[in-house]
């Protein structure tokens, strides 16, 4: 099967470097849209644009069977949309809000994402529907954004940039942070760090690749040395010198070290 994964930049392969993991038989189109990057503050007719034409892309030109929006972005203000004007399979993502209250409904809850998620219909809904006690606070992080795609994943800036934003928050009475932006999780190690750990990093990777496979009727398979094949793209462009290719392995390498941390 032929399986694309779409985000605005490399947060997505943090889901690829799963996906391709536990479905080492299928065929992988990555499209990382560069060329409008971020998304996060960007407005919302303007990301519904980018959206519509990598779905173009993706489902006219490569005929990909079926597509993860590897963006909490997008499908905040554009799943729905694609859903309608296509007939493939469609995962989107959401933040993992309801993964991290079913772990622990005693305890608060901090959701991070880019602005255009934390200011959504869709998460206020989402919300609605799983937390009746009022336990989850909201956090944009947007300049994670920003690093990621400049491959700065471990500064002084990162670290002053996330102690600065999580000096508000009163830890001891959180159960778990929500990464709900694909790129944040390329972080986990130094927000591991400036956590307590009763802090869960939660995240919805594994689960929406879980989606993927039920939507799809694959059968996911206990991680082993086998990885799918990929083919990249950026903005439509196919990815094919050594370097950017080598940027994407290096991502992708960082992700899977970045999965083990909790
Ligand atoms: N990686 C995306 C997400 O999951 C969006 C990042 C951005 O372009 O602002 O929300």
């Amino acid at each position: 099967m032929r399986i694309a994964l779409f985000d605005s930049g490399y947060g997505g392969l943090t889901v690829l470097s799963h996906a391709r993991r536990v479905l080492p038989s299928e065929e992988f189109i990555f499209y990382a849209d560069r060329d409008h990057v971020p998304y996060g503050t960007k407005s919302v007719p303007a990301v519904r644009g980018f959206v519509r034409t990598a779905f173009r892309f993706l489902i006219e030109q490569q005929r990909a069977d079926a597509v993860v929006v590897a963006c909490n972005t997008a499908t905040s203000v554009a799943v729905d949309e694609m859903r309608r004007l296509y007939d493939v399979p469609i995962i989107g993502m959401e933040p993992a809000v309801k993964k991290a209250l079913t772990r622990d409904a005693d305890h608060r809850v901090l959701v991070t994402a880019t602005p255009i998620t934390v200011h959504g219909e869709k998460l206020k809904r989402l919300i609605s529907s799983c937390d009746p006690n009022g336990l989850v606070d909201l956090l944009a992080l947007p300049q994670l954004v920003e690093f990621a795609e400049r491959q700065e994943f471990v500064s002084s800036a990162v670290e002053a940039y996330l102690r600065d934003a999580f000096a508000p928050y009163r830890f001891a009475d959180y159960s778990a942070i929500v990464l709900g932006c694909t790129h944040f999780n390329y972080f986990k190690d130094t927000m591991r760090q400036l956590l307590p750990q009763n802090v869960r990093l939660v995240d919805g990777n594994e689960g929406t690749v879980e989606e993927l496979a039920r939507r799809t009727g694959l059968r996911t398979q206990p991680i082993g040395a086998q990885t799918a094949h990929c083919t990249f793209f950026e903005s439509g462009r196919p990815v094919v010198r050594a370097e950017e290719l080598a940027h994407m392995e290096a991502d992708l390498a960082r992700a899977a070290r970045m999965e083990e941390i909790v």
